[in-house]
């Protein structure tokens, strides 16, 4: 159990993986034809790309991704104290790189991060990553450590699973309805309900979800002032993954004594390439379904609702037709993308989009620009739940197309169709919220008034009428 205990222990001596702020003085050498004549607004629009604040104001997000989609879709950016890479922003681009694994690795920078943290990892680690689970992963690592769960998100295991979720869903909505009929919908509703569904199929105690939940957001969202656990992003990273790190020990080591039909039993025991999982791989892999596994899901379902409450005729045809909720659904995904990039390194001299890049070049890939892509979604600044097709990369592409991608389908097919048979109303009660991160964003603070149906309604309580 050293390697991880070294690991964490001078996280904090600078901020970790994901806690710094990007600098935002720019130094960027351009792509010469493509941005010539609009450097300024190109080198603008990056900043905001790559800022965590940048991702919590969607319509500076969407103006700067606009930008470079149409000026500089492959931008090479430098800024100090953090190593070059590549800006994709194309839709079309980032499919072929997602899908080209051969020439495109997922490791070592899997994550856009100040060369500090880097530095500071390398040196304590001699690893250059914060965990290493199936996202950090390539061949042959990589198909051998996603087998080792596969089966829990097969057909099978999902059609148990859809029965459960369904009375879920009915039980967090009573429980809204029981508040009276006020909520914060991110924090109070999407969040323990999709904590739960991770909790359940890891084998953890409902008891343990608000504790668990919230480490987890400190871990992937430590720059955001509402999720820090301690003064410094670096810091909560630090405490985030001492306090996950404990759990899972406990966990692991419970599970290898009294084995259980659940996840963590399941990694626990696991013997990749013949052997146990080294402790590094073991604790990441807790840590990657801990944080994938829900935070993702609620915000999807907290942006998609927020897209309804803002445009009403659309909330008003979906109660009206629900049988477009899974187009509905796939719209909020893409609405959302609540994973806004995940990087690639180019393992050998190739191209992409007839532009050359060199062998070890890394690319980061933002996915929230590429499902505004106007080549691929037409109106793609629209929100439109009957959009057809809707080809979005909410969940990626290729070998590492994310894991839960039904499951997180399921979650919102459940909760939004209990939410419209038990719902009236809806209106938005107060300011939203969302977090500032580059990697994971979108509404985490969602106030909002319900008038429910029948015995549920609590119109009195909150004072609203329950017209249509
Ligand atoms: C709306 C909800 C979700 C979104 C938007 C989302 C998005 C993503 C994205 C973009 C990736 C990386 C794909 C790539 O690199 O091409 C990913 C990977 C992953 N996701 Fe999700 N995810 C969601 C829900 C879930 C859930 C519910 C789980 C599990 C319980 C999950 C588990 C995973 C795992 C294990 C991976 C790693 C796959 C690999 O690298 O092989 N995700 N997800």
């Amino acid at each position: 159990m050293k390697e991880f205990t070294l690991l964490v222990r001078r996280a904090s001596d600078a901020a970790a993986v994901g806690g710094d702020p990007i600098p935002r003085t720019s130094v960027a050498r351009s792509f010469p034809s493509q941005t010539a004549r609009h450097g300024a607004s190109v080198e603008r629009a990056v900043d905001v790309l790559i800022s965590s604040r940048g991702h919590a104001s969607p319509a500076r997000l969407e103006r700067a991704c606009a930008v470079l989609r149409q000026h500089a879709p492959l931008h090479w950016v430098e800024r100090p104290g953090v190593r070059p890479f590549w800006a994709v922003t194309r839709y079309a681009d980032i499919v072929a790189m997602e899908t080209r694994s051969g020439e495109f690795a997922a490791g070592p920078r899997t994550y856009l991060a100040s060369e500090a943290s880097e530095a500071v990892l390398q040196r304590v680690t001699g690893k250059p990553q914060l965990v290493r689970s199936l996202t950090e992963m390539d061949p042959p690592d990589h198909g051998v450590y996603r087998a080792i769960i596969q089966g829990a998100f097969a057909p099978p295991a999902l059609r148990e699973m859809e029965v459960w979720l369904s009375q879920w869903a009915a039980e967090i909505v009573d429980r809204m309805a029981a508040r009276g009929g006020r909520s914060d919908f991110a924090a109070d509703v999407a969040m323990p309900f999709t904590f739960r569904v991770i909790g359940r199929m890891l084998g953890t105690p409902e008891a343990d979800d608000i504790r668990l939940a919230r480490l987890a957001q400190a871990f992937v969202g430590a720059e955001d002032p509402q999720r820090r656990l301690a003064e410094t992003p670096g810091d909560t990273m630090r405490m985030a993954m001492l306090a996950l790190r404990d759990y899972f020990e406990a966990l692991v080591a419970d599970r290898r004594a009294h084995p259980r039909d659940d996840l963590a039993t399941l990694i626990a025991n696991a013997m990749p390439h013949g052997e146990a999982m080294p402790h590094y791989e073991l604790i990441s892999y807790f840590i990657l379904l801990v944080t994938a596994g829900h935070d993702t899901t609620a915000l999807a379902l907290a942006g998609g609702l927020e897209a309804l409450l803002a445009e009403p005729e659309q909330m008003a045809r979906l109660r009206g037709q629900p049988e477009l909720l899974d187009a509905a659904i796939e719209e909020m995904l893409r609405w959302t993308t609540p994973v806004r990039h995940f990087m690639r390194t180019a393992l050998c001299d190739t191209e992409v989009g007839g532009r050359p890049i060199r062998a070890g070049d890394a690319l980061a890939l933002f996915f929230h620009s590429a499902n505004r892509d106007e080549a691929v979604f037409a109106d793609a600044g629209a929100f439109r739940i009957d959009r057809s097709p809707n080809p979005h990369i909410a969940f990626g592409r290729g070998p590492h197309i994310c894991m839960g991608l039904q499951l997180a389908r399921m979650q919102m097919r459940a909760l939004f169709a209990e939410l419209l048979r038990q719902t009236e109303r809806i209106e938005l009660a107060g300011r939203v919220r969302r977090v500032q991160s580059q990697f994971m964003s979108g509404v985490s603070t969602l106030p909002v008034r319900i008038v429910f149906r029948g015995s549920h309604n609590a119109a009195a309580e909150s004072g609203l009428s329950a017209s249509p």
